[in-house]
């Protein structure tokens, strides 16, 4: 090998470890300052979700026609339109996102499906508009890591609940707001909302909880 092709692949190599490093140090900073997806990034959202499928969403919500979910950060629209379906022309699906441009998205991917029973609500998971006890379901798929404060979100998706109630929270690891299956089970805990059931592993869930639902003891 002659000396210009050596240093040409130090080079190589020395450009492949700052790539790395720096996706690393952009993972890190992504963590530590929770921020909503760009609508400019929505590409991210429109592959196929690997491991948090949809019908692994449908299985453990477990969706009845006629209920009213209310689903936060929709993006656009990968889990919207089939769960408006599932709970059918009499349910009411309420999609609650920071950004008017992923609800506008959502909003007019529905229309061209012939959906109607979708209402969009531009705010933020910290303070619901909505009154207590409202809702038969609350679904949250990649979005509780882009939240600054989870606690408030937590507490506040309990609120909005029905007694009956369950809270449906996807994750795929990955994403640089990937939340833990134990992190996301202590602060749901904390909000009276402990795990019920969890589809999938950690590289990808749906964790369940439930208004007082006590989890079985170990052993
Ligand atoms: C990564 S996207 C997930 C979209 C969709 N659930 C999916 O899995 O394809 C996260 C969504 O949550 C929204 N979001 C982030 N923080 C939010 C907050 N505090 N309140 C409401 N929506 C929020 C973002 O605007 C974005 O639409």
């Amino acid at each position: 090998m002659s000396v210009t092709d050596r240093r040409l692949r130090r080079a190589a190599r020395l450009a492949g470890l700052l790539g790395a490093a720096s996706l690393l140090a952009a993972m890190v900073w992504w963590r530590r300052h929770p921020s909503a997806c760009p609508y400019s990034q929505r590409f991210w959202l429109e592959p196929p979700h690997p491991l948090i499928t949809r019908a692994r969403l449908r299985e453990i919500l477990e969706p009845q026609l006629g209920e009213r979910i209310l689903e936060i950060g929709p993006g656009t629209g990968y889990y919207t339109l089939p769960i408006a379906e599932w709970i059918g022309p009499d349910g009411r699906l309420d999609i609650l996102d920071l950004q008017q441009a992923m609800l506008d998205d959502t909003m007019s991917r529905a229309r061209e499906r012939g959906l109607q029973n979708i209402t969009p609500t531009c705010a933020d998971a910290q303070h619901l508009p909505y009154p207590d006890g409202t809702f038969d379901a609350v679904v949250l798929v990649t979005t509780l890591g882009e939240i600054p404060d989870q606690d408030a979100a937590w507490r506040e998706m309990a609120r909005v609940l029905k007694p009956t109630g369950r809270i449906v929270n996807g994750e795929l690891f990955g994403d640089p707001h990937w939340v833990s299956p134990g992190a996301a089970e202590l602060r749901a805990t904390a909000a009276g909302l402990p795990s019920h059931r969890r589809l999938g592993t950690w590289a990808g869930y749906f964790g369940r909880h439930e208004l007082g639902h006590i989890p079985k003891a170990a052993g």
